[in-house]
């Protein structure tokens, strides 16, 4: 397994992002951690400055570095709470770079392959207009809710597709209806919520929007039992393909990819999908985690590299799973140990790794197109202490473009906001074939 990830990694910069970022060029990512003895050695060696004395103060000074630093690797197994500091020095930060899907990525199969049409330079460009708007955000804590990396996908995705109508499913204080106003000012909201998110400005900070129908306190209606047709009528809406939906409400996305489908919809974007081990619903990330996509299915053995590499990485980022958690009874693997969660865990049902398999299936038969939003930039920039870049793409900023970072204002942000990462993910579905 960890001989066919760690041959996906990533290689260098695509041209966009090094035209782009041509006058920030920054060679830290690139330059060796050498220790301090043995910068001293070269220093001397080149200079052909050595005598006895040195050669032996240099000795000692190498081998308490290597005492030093190997001290380090020595209480990995130790640690028990979450230290950034004896993890960046673990992994080093070249080794954070090279980190990215070094477990695997898993991705779910589209029936012809297509792929967006934007670019990782236009993600760039979005980034640095979307700073300045994400510091203006009413809700500045919105713990529970979205963090930056979502709240941006959301917002370039939405300002991308340009819909006639936006669909949120699960506002909470209102966040995400306020990040879809910013990405299209005068288009109309279908907000679905239990709780109107005005009952949270007694409170504090919330956001309630002028141009949205709230389906929500005593109106509220679950997004599958919704009449759609009549909805759509009442909004004006005749094309469902401009329509995008955008779900933050913690349902089986099998369940609602099933209702989507069924009312005509075919732009989804789910914020919360999930890894393998991980979360409160069954996600798209967890159905089409399969053996046969690469980066994809595990192996529960607890002597495989998969196990070791996975025990190592969960002393260093909250949210990684090492195989204990992520194996249930019988090797199930699959899901959260062999369970479909839905509806916030509040139901958890057992499935058998054929059903799971099925679901993948179905999955592919619908999907016209898949794309995981990237992390939006490295963890040695943005100090996150969550999710795991193994099991995450490279993201839109590698580590160690601090230049590039603080050119797009990423730098002025809290670190607590890009804490939220989990794979918020934009589908394309149909039940066409061709
Ligand atoms: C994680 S919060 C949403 C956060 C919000 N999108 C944001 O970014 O700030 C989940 C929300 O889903 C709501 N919810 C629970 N069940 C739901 C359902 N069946 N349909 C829609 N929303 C639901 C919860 O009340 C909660 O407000």
């Amino acid at each position: 397994m960890l001989a066919r990830v760690l041959s996906m990694r990533r290689g260098a910069h695509t041209e966009e992002e090094d035209e782009l970022d041509e006058h920030s060029q920054d060679d830290s990512k690139t330059r060796k951690h050498l220790s301090i003895a043995t910068r001293i050695t070269n220093y001397f060696t080149r200079t052909g400055y050595l005598c006895p004395t040195i050669i032996t103060a240099i000795i000692i000074l190498i081998i308490t570095s290597y005492f030093l630093q190997s001290r380090d690797l020595l209480c990995v197994s130790s640690i028990s709470s979450f230290d950034r500091l004896s993890r960046t020095r673990f992994f080093g930060l070249d080794g954070l770079d090279s980190d990215f899907g070094a477990l695997g990525v898993p991705w779910c199969r589209s029936k012809h392959g297509k792929t967006v049409e934007w670019t990782t330079k236009d993600l760039l460009q979005g980034l640095e207009e979307f700073v300045p708007i994400y510091e203006t955000r009413p809700i500045k804590n919105n713990m529970y809710g979205m963090g930056f990396d979502h709240s941006f996908g959301l917002w370039f995705i939405t300002r991308w597709l340009k819909p006639d109508l936006m669909i949120e499913s699960g506002a909470f204080k209102g966040h995400s209806t306020w990040v879809l106003r910013q990405a299209m000012p005068n288009t109309r909201i279908i907000s679905i919520t239990p709780r109107h998110p005005e009952k949270y400005l007694k409170k504090g900070a919330a956001y309630v929007d002028g141009n949205c129908t709230y389906f929500a306190g005593k109106d509220f209606v679950d997004f599958g039992s919704i009449d759609w047709s009549t909805v759509m009528k009442k909004h004006g809406v005749s094309d469902l393909s401009r329509v995008l939906i955008f779900f933050d409400d913690h349902q089986s996305e099998l369940k609602r990819l099933k209702q989507a489908l069924k009312a005509g919809f075919t732009n989804l974007v789910f914020e919360d999908n999930y890894d393998t081990g991980t979360g409160d619903h069954y996600s798209l990330r967890q159905i089409c985690d399969q053996f046969y996509i690469q980066g994809g299915g595990h192996s529960c053995f607890e002597d495989s590299d998969e196990a070791r590499v996975r025990s190592v990485r969960k002393k260093f980022w909250e949210k990684a799973v090492d195989t204990q958690e992520l194996c249930g009874p019988g090797e199930s693997w699959w899901g959260v140990r062999g369970y479909m969660r839905d509806d916030f865990n509040h139901t958890n049902k057992p499935i058998s790794y054929s059903q799971h398999f099925q679901n993948s299936r179905y999955v592919e038969s619908i999907l016209d197109l898949y794309w995981e939003l990237p992390p939006v930039a490295g963890p040695s920039l943005t100090h996150q202490t969550r999710y795991d870049p193994a099991r995450a793409p490279s993201p839109i900023v590698e580590d160690g473009r601090f230049r590039l970072f603080q050119r797009l204002g990423l730098s002025r942000l809290e670190p607590s906001v890009f804490n939220g990462y989990t794979q918020m993910v934009y589908v394309q579905i149909s039940d066409k074939e061709s």
